[in-house]
């Protein structure tokens, strides 16, 4: 079939096609006709190409929104759709956007990195990939996190390959990226409303779908909003093993974006049973970031301790990373050290991982 490839986006995006073919192309951003961009290995590039105008690059994303049964007009001026390669396109016209019509496309990638080759680009050490294992390994929920492109869905991919084959694992994401390895993954997607609003399947619908499905581990792509809270909820009624990711800077930071979000779903809950369910449901977080030199590192593996009499959070530095100097071009220097040793070495030991510790 030919719509099962990203053939007839070339054709409506003749201009940018070179880049649709180029695997060491991410994102491609068409802002108006006279602007192009391309990001490769985390950093933009302006590109020469143009469209020939406003209604030719206009007529192209009206068409892709076409070919994926969806409207783009002045009514509905705004498209985010999922192409039959995998990829995801956002499209918005003008009055809405300014300077014409804007596409960005981001592309489908074929192969994550694995855990080998995010220990080669320095982004964590052999200890950290140890301790990262044993998390897994020992059922801990897990939340990575970290800024936008900091490599947080990078680094649950990897997590995720530490899951054993014999688990059914369940992954609930908004746009597919997650790719796990394990012959018994179920992937599901969520779905945007229709134009009347209707037939919107949300990832809170999703989560409470998918514990009627029989998990043993729940993999969500992000969480954004009130979902928060049915995932502490699964997390803290038996699914212990899952893992996911959310927008924050630093462990507790984490913690408190959690509760945030567990806010959003409207549940009536005192504070305190909130902060109790988020201590209590997730055990460790893997803080990723982008650093000055453009790196993209595991800066820290923290394990979240019981609340303190205060009510508030506490977490257990395992893992970080130190940086020990900056020169005037940028380029960093420094290194990953062990921090705490963690409160689940005697289980780490009886399950015979191999650990960083004795
Ligand atoms: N350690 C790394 N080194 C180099 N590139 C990375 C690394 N981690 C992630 N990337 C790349 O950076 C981009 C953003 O990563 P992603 O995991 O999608 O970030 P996030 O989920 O935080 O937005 C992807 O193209 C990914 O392949
Ligand atoms: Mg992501």
């Amino acid at each position: 079939m030919a719509n099962n490839d990203a053939s007839f986006l070339k054709l409506f995006l003749a201009p940018v096609a070179k880049y649709l073919d180029d695997d060491s192309v991410s994102e491609i951003l068409v802002n108006g006709p006279n602007q192009i961009y391309v990001e490769r290995k985390g950093k933009l590039e302006l590109c020469p190409e143009h469209f020939p105008n406003e209604a030719s690059l206009k007529a192209a994303a009206v068409n892709i929104a076409r070919s994926v049964e969806r409207i783009l007009d002045d009514m509905y001026p705004d498209l985010d759709a999922r192409l039959p390669d995998g990829s995801r396109v956002h499209a918005t016209i003008p009055p809405i956007s300014r300077v014409g019509t804007i596409i960005s496309i981001r592309k489908f990638k074929k192969d994550a990195l694995s855990l080998d080759s995010l220990m080669k680009f320095g982004s964590f050490t052999e200890d950290g990939a140890k301790i990262l294992n044993a998390l897994v390994k020992l059922r801990k929920n897990i939340i990575v996190s970290g800024g936008t492109g900091s490599g947080k869905t990078t680094v649950l991919n990897c997590l995720s390959s530490l899951i054993p084959e014999k688990d059914r694992i369940l992954v609930l994401e908004d746009s597919s990226e997650l790719q796990l390895k394990q012959p018994h993954s179920v992937y599901f997607e969520t779905r945007k409303p229709d134009k009347n609003g209707k037939g919107e399947f949300s990832i809170r619908n999703l989560l409470i779908a998918s514990l009627r499905l029989r998990p043993d581990r729940i993999v969500v792509g992000e969480i954004r909003g009130g979902e928060a809270i049915d995932l502490l909820q699964a997390m803290n009624t038996g699914h212990d093993g899952s893992m996911s990711t959310i927008h924050a800077n630093t462990p507790q930071d984490t913690l408190a974006r959690l509760e945030t979000c567990a806010i959003m779903s409207g549940i009536e809950m005192p504070l305190s049973a909130i902060r109790s369910q988020v201590a209590g449901a997730v055990h460790a977080i893997v803080q990723t970031a982008r650093l000055m030199d453009g790196s993209r590192k595991v800066i820290s593996i923290a394990e979240v301790m019981p609340l303190d009499e205060n009510k508030d959070y506490r977490v257990r530095e395992l893992y970080r990373w130190k940086t020990t100097r900056v020169d005037a071009e940028g380029h960093l220097e420094g290194h990953h050290e062990l921090a705490e040793r963690p409160t689940f070495m005697d289980m780490a030991k009886v399950m015979q991982l191999d650990m960083p510790w004795s």
